[in-house]
Formats: C-alpha cells, sequence, structure tokens
C-alpha cells in the first residue's frame, strides 16, 4: 500500500491526490484521503479502484484544508470494495487512520472493541487503530494524539505504518512505522510524509528515513520522532539524488517502456566504481575481506523477479569461486530450517528493499549467526538496514509494477559479487577478473544494441498474441532467463506461461506441445557452450516435429539453429554468464507488446503490485 500524509500550507488534497498517484505502483485496490477542513472537521472520500475513481467522486465535493493524508491499497484483509478503502474512522468522526501491513492481532483487539460496543464499518485489521486511539484519548489516557498512538503500537502485533489524523488536533499529523517503509519529507513551512519519496519528489528533495518502531508526530515547522516509550530519536537526514523527471514518464505510454530503454544506463550506473586500481571494491559494504575469504555456502533469498536473478548468481559464483550456492524463495526459507552458520553468507536481492517475505528470511538469517548482503535499489530500505552489508544497484525509480531494469541491474551486481567473492578467495587470476570486469563494462553498449530487436520482436507478438499459452526454454544460464520470460507474460498479458530447462522437457512437460503453440528458446552460444548447443538443438527439432512455432532468442551468427527457426531473434555476442543481460531483453519487451495488444494496463497489472510488505 501506499500512504501519504501533508501539513503545511498547500491546499492538502491536491497534495495527497498526487503523491497517491505516484504511489499507485504500490497497489491500486483502492484509494481514499482524510483531510482536516478548514472548519475543523473531518472529510474523507475513499473509492474501489484506481485514482480515476477516487478522482470522479472529489469532482464532486469541495475539500478545503490544508491537514491531510491518502491511501492507495492493495488488499489483505477485506475485499477491495468502497467499505474497505481506507481511511477508516472512529465511531465520532473524529481520528481517521491509513495503515500499511497486517496487524496479526486484529481479531482480539476488534473483539473487545466490541464488547465496549463499537460498531466496525468495515472488515479490515486497520479500522481497530482508529477505535482504539479514540478509546485511549477519550478515557484521558494520553494528552496528545502522539502520545495515543505510542500507546496503541505497543498493543500492535505484525506490521503496520499508520498515519492518523485528528480533527480536534487540526495542524499535525502522527505516524508510526514498524517494517513497512515510510519517510518525511522537509519543506519550507511544510512538511510531507510518503511510503516512499516519489510522493513529495515535486516539493522538496530534503527527507528523514523513519527507522523501525518509531512514531513521528509532523507540523508546519518540522518534526518530532520517538521510539514506542516515547524517548526522543533522530532520525537519518538524507538528500534524495534523482529529479522528478526520473518519476514521469517523459513521453513513454508508460513507465515498463521507459524502463526496458534505460537499461544501458541502470547497468552501467550499477557497475561503476566498482573496480579500481585492479580490485573489485564492494563499496558499500560493510563487510570485512576475512569474512568474505571464509565464506564457505551461499544462500540467495529473494521473490518475484528478483529471484531469477539469484539463479543466476548461483551459475556465477560456483563457477567462479567453488562455493556451493543455494537459491530460495524467500517466502520459504525461515519455515523450513535451512542449514546455517557464521560462515554461510545470505544474499537478499530486493529491488525495493522492503519485501516482507525477504525482509524475513534476512532476519532468520541473522539469528542463525549467518552473514547477510542486501542487493537492493531503494536507498536505505528495511532490509539493507537490517542486513551487514550492501550492494547497491542504481537502476534509479522503478515504478513499472513488472521489474524490468532492476532486473537486468540485479544480475550486473550479482556478477560484481561473484568477482568480489573469486577475488577474496583467489579462485580467479587478478587477471582474469580484470577481463571480466572489462567484458563486464561492455555489456551497456550490448544492452543498447540488443533494444534495436524492439520492433521485430513487436511484430512476433502481434502473431502470438492470441495463444492460449506460450512455453519457454533454456538450459543453463537460459533457464532462469526463460523463467524470467514466462513470469513477465503472467504478469502482463495474463496468459498461462512456463519456463522449463529445456532437457526437461522430454521428461513430461513435451505432452503440452500442440499445433501452432509458440514457444520461446533461449540458445546458448555455438561458440561459448558447443555441446550444449547441440543438445539444445536436439530440444528444437523435437518440438518443431510436434507442431510447435519456434521463437529463438540466439547469438548472432548462429547459422545452425536458422533453420529450427520460426522466428530468430538475433542478439550481440558475449559471454555465457553474462548474456542473460541480453537474452532477457526481448523477452521483456515481448510481454510488454502482448499484454498492450491485449489491452492490459502494464504498469499495473491486476491483482499485483510493486512492494509487497506482507508475508
Ligand atoms: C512483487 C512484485 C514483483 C517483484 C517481487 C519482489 O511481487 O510484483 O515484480 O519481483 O515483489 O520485489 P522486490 O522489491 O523484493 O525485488
Amino acid at each position: 500500500c501506499g500512504i501519504v500524509g501533508y501539513v503545511g500550507h498547500r491546499q492538502a488534497l491536491d497534495v495527497v491526490v498526487e503523491g497517491l498517484r505516484r504511489l499507485e505502483y504500490r497497489g491500486y485496490d483502492s484509494s481514499g484521503v482524510a483531510i482536516i477542513s478548514d472548519d475543523a472537521t473531518l472529510q474523507t472520500a475513499k473509492k474501489a479502484g484506481r485514482i480515476e475513481n477516487l478522482d470522479a467522486l472529489l469532482a464532486e465535493r469541495t475539500i478545503t484544508g490544508t491537514t491531510g493524508m491518502g491511501h492507495t491499497r492493495w488488499a489483505t484483509h477485506g475485499a477491495p470494495n468502497d467499505r474497505n478503502a481506507h481511511p477508516h474512522t472512529d465511531t465520532s468522526g473524529r481520528i481517521a487512520v491509513v495503515h500499511n501491513g497486517i496487524i496479526e492481532n486484529f481479531v482480539a483487539l476488534q473483539a473487545e472493541l466490541e464488547r465496549e460496543g463499537v460498531e466496525f464499518a468495515s472488515d479490515t485489521d486497520s479500522e481497530t487503530v482508529a477505535h482504539l486511539v479514540a478509546g485511549v484519548l477519550r478515557r484521558g489516557e494520553a494528552e496528545t494524539l502522539a502520545d495515543a498512538l505510542r500507546i496503541v503500537c505497543r498493543r500492535l502485533e505484525g506490521a503496520f505504518t499508520l498515519v492518523l489524523i485528528d480533527a480536534e488536533n487540526p495542524d499535525t499529523v502522527v505516524a508510526a512505522r514498524r517494517n513497512s517503509p515510510l519517510v518525511l519529507g522537509l519543506g519550507d513551512g511544510e512538511t510531507f510524509l510518503g511510503s516512499d519519496v516519489a510522493a513529495f519528489i515535486e516539493f522538496t528533495r530534503q527527507a528523514v528515513e523513519l527507522g523501525q518502531d518509531q512514531v513521528v508526530e509532523i507540523d508546519r515547522s518540522g518534526y518530532r520522532i520517538t521510539d514506542f516509550d516515547g524517548r526522543t530519536v533522530e532520525g537519518s537526514p538524507f538528500t534524495i539524488d534523482w529529479d522528478l523527471a526520473a518519476a514521469e514518464k517523459s513521453g513513454y505510454d508508460y513507465f515498463m517502456l521507459k524502463e526496458i530503454q534505460e537499461q544501458p544506463s541502470a547497468v552501467a550506473d550499477t557497475l561503476r566504481s566498482h573496480f579500481q586500481n585492479g580490485r573489485i571494491t564492494l563499496d558499500e559494504q560493510r563487510l570485512d575481506p576475512s569474512t568474505l575469504r571464509e565464506v564457505d555456502k551461499v544462500f540467495v533469498v529473494a521473490c518475484g523477479t528478483a529471484y531469477h536473478a539469484g539463479l543466476l548468481a548461483k551459475q556465477a559464483i560456483e563457477h567462479w569461486t567453488r562455493i556451493p550456492v543455494e537459491v530460495e524463495m524467500a517466502s520459504e526459507f525461515r519455515y523450513r530450517d535451512p542449514v546455517l552458520d557464521r560462515q554461510t553468507l545470505v544474499v537478499a536481492i530486493s529491488q525495493s528493499g522492503e519485501t516482507a517475505d525477504t525482509l524475513e528470511a534476512v532476519r532468520h538469517a541473522k539469528d542463525q549467526k549467518a552473514t547477510v548482503l542486501a542487493i537492493c535499489n531503494t536507498n536505505g530500505a528495511q532490509i539493507p538496514r537490517e542486513s551487514d552489508a550492501v550492494l547497491y544497484t542504481h537502476a534509479g525509480p522503478e515504478i513499472g509494477v513488472a521489474s524490468t531494469k532492476c532486473f537486468t541491474a540485479q544480475v550486473a551486481a550479482v556478477l560484481i559479487l561473484g568477482l568480489a567473492l573469486a577475488e577474496a578467495r583467489g579462485t580467479k587470476y587478478p587477471d582474469e577478473i580484470a577481463a571480466e570486469y572489462a567484458a563486464l563494462q561492455a555489456m551497456p553498449d550490448l544492452i543498447a544494441t540488443t533494444l534495436q530487436v524492439g520492433e521485430q520482436v513487436r511484430a512476433v507478438a502481434r502473431e502470438i498474441a492470441s495463444a492460449k499459452a506460450i512455453l519457454f526454454l533454456g538450459r543453463h544460464v537460459g533457464y532462469p532467463v526463460a523463467l524470467e520470460g514466462a513470469l513477465k507474460l503472467k504478469e502482463l498479458a495474463y496468459m498461462h506461461a512456463e519456463g522449463f530447462p529445456a532437457g526437461e522437457l522430454k521428461h513430461g512437460p513435451i505432452a503440452l506441445i500442440e499445433q501452432d503453440l509458440p514457444v520461446v528458446v533461449v540458445m546458448p552460444s555455438p561458440t561459448g557452450r558447443p555441446l550444449l548447443h547441440q543438445k539444445m538443438l536436439s530440444n528444437i527439432a523435437e518440438i518443431s516435429a510436434r507442431g510447435a512455432r519456434t521463437i529463438v532468442i540466439a547469438e548472432e551468427g548462429d547459422e545452425l539453429v536458422a533453420k529450427h527457426a520460426a522466428h530468430l531473434i538475433e542478439i550481440p555476442r558475449t559471454r555465457t554468464l553474462l548474456s542473460p543481460l541480453l537474452t532477457t531483453i526481448p523477452l521483456q519487451i515481448l510481454a510488454a507488446e502482448i499484454a498492450q495488444l491485449r489491452g492490459n494496463d502494464i504498469d499495473k497489472p491486476r491483482n499485483l503490485a510493486k512492494s509487497v510488505t506482507v508475508e
């Protein structure tokens, strides 16, 4: 979910709605606002569906006031309808609350409130907070709204970021944070709150990150942060280093299309400054080199697209360092008692740095004394904060829900990590490392060349857009790419898509092949992996013989595969471990184009949200 809060000199409604628009990638099941109007009454408006629905509702009303907040929802408790849209209010209509996360003990809290005679207006866990805070204030147990919120927070279990306003305290907004992110924006005579700086980037670059288990009170002149017990704590101020243009579409119809094109710079910026004086530097790390030397096992934990970057990390790290690597979906990790100790390095890959499944995996790893390195695209997010070290991807803000440039930046980052481990353990000579790094630095240009296949891929998309399913095949590093291609298609086009290791096909999935079924094949290099290339040719022959329509992604000049391909998409030649940085690109374009042909919103696919802060 996305959260915005404001107190200042502007019309709060305008600031809040604009902020919600920029946070809509975090959830779009419903949206809503609450404003303290000039006559000190609480005005709320909320609506299921996209922000346009809220706009239509607001067009019928005039709400003026300079204190307010808003919410854009990814539904957890309660169906995505008007009644469950945030903000929620207490019975007297004095307090309004918006919430991101899940309050795990809400059933008990709700029962307690119902015994006191409270009638609930929604099916959400969030509404309990409005009633609890109102009760504390009514009974005189707290003097200020912030005091009341601190008292209530001590009773809440689970993950929550909360923002509250109180009609009887019209010039302040209060908020609390546990797990889900929250940042403050500091302006001149105005203060902002947002799940992400995008909410207020238009107005200020000065921001403050709120820590875990903290409460903040904002007014026109600034802020005060405390822990849940009321002790004052310092926030972490930072300056936002990207501008409004980065958060806008700049002429593209969708953010995703812009982000696909931004991949050369996403990878170049991620690589920058990691190779100096002939050595790999993980410059943002707080790991001492002896820790890297002693690592005897690596786990990669991640979700969704980041998990596919993890599968590629395994290939590179094992090949370069001989350290065994396991890759695990973060949501499975801590529930199955993985074998971890002080010599285990756990690599948590997360674009947002706030995915709850990955965060909990990190916490489990730390409890077991493993060393945790985060690979993250969001400065100061919770996962890097709780990790021992962090390697940032510098892809810039990614707004499209389906990840593209952050994926390629993650792949670049895991390759840097692989080289750093190889260097620390001496499994590669310095000149080999230098040569790998030089090859990596050539990738942004090769990605730019690969992007030129766009028109050809879109033509293929038009031909197969109405297929009932599409299969993706790869082997070795091509297999995670096949999985990523299938995931993109599911996310964006809502089509049945599966990625398989091509050699496994004959052991079952080949039964799915029927006349004209589109099958996308990611070919290994004929020169880099000749044996595998040969096997892959046989795999293609097996499916072509059964009627599959093959769309083959192959290295330029691969003449042997040409005769097996209904469509051949050629990409530049590079080292095998680096090739996913190229082979992924046509698959991203294919999924985006098919989705557009099917009339889908590719930035906001149905049922999804970009960062999922619940387990
Ligand atoms: C969500 C998104 C996916 C993303 C995954 C992991 O499910 O819809 O696109 O890959 O989260 O996100 P993270 O921020 O941890 O990389």
